[in-house]
């Protein structure tokens, strides 16, 4: 076998982002964060005005995104994540992007993609799949302390509600909700650091190859 694709899933703020990042550079593997594509039409619907909870206007915006050219900075914005989780509950959002994002799995060498439904929905087949998870209270800790680190503020309480509540509507939406594939390794890293976490993903990996 030549090729190796991966999937990272979990909820907001658990590290798969980091982590999935680390895996690409360490299998030398193209990486796709597919949270960057709810986020890119929750962002142009919000920079043209557009409301968020029109089906078909979304699979509209959905239809121009363009997975090489999503800026990041411009898409980490809290606002944005909170829009991106609101449109990503209509099937005719998911169903273009979800093919894109199919594509981008099919590269020859494999890919390494990181959401909330890649293991069970994206890349059913996928070699590996990893279900990241951490508590709210420690998500929402290393959250502020990402803020903190870029010189802004937040409210620990604040955070970890908002947090709570992106879960819920994840894991609640009908469609392609957040759960782990019956085949996903679990990997709890409420008390694992990011050097400790990407160490037991390795051996997941390593293990399956
Ligand atoms: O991971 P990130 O916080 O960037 O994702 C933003 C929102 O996009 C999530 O809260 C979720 O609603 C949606 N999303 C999704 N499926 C994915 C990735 C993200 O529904 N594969």
């Amino acid at each position: 076998k030549t090729n190796l694709v991966i999937a990272i899933d979990g909820p907001a703020a658990s590290g798969k982002g980091t982590l999935a990042r680390l895996l690409a550079e360490r299998y030398r593997l193209p990486f796709l964060d597919t949270g960057l594509s709810y986020r890119a039409v929750a962002q142009m619907l919000l920079s043209k005005n557009l409301p968020l909870d029109r089906e078909e206007l979304a699979a509209e915006e959905a239809g121009r995104v363009d997975l090489g050219r999503m800026d990041k900075a411009m898409l980490s914005l809290h606002a944005v994540g909170e829009a991106a989780s609101r449109i990503a509950v209509f099937p005719m959002v998911r169903r273009v992007l979800v093919e894109k994002q199919r594509a981008f799995a099919q590269n020859p060498k494999g890919a390494v993609l990181d959401g909330r439904d890649i293991g069970t929905v994206v890349c059913p087949d996928a070699d590996v799949k990893i279900y990241l998870t951490a508590s709210p209270q420690v998500r929402a800790e290393r959250r502020l302390a990402e803020i903190e680190a870029r010189g802004g503020t937040g409210d620990l309480e604040t955070i970890r509600k908002d947090i709570e509540a992106r879960d819920a509507r994840d894991s609640g939406r009908a469609d392609s909700p957040l759960k782990p594939a019956a085949d996903a390794h679990l990997l709890d890293t409420s008390e694992l650091d990011i050097d400790a976490a990407f160490t037991a993903a390795c051996a997941i990996i390593d293990k399956a190859l």
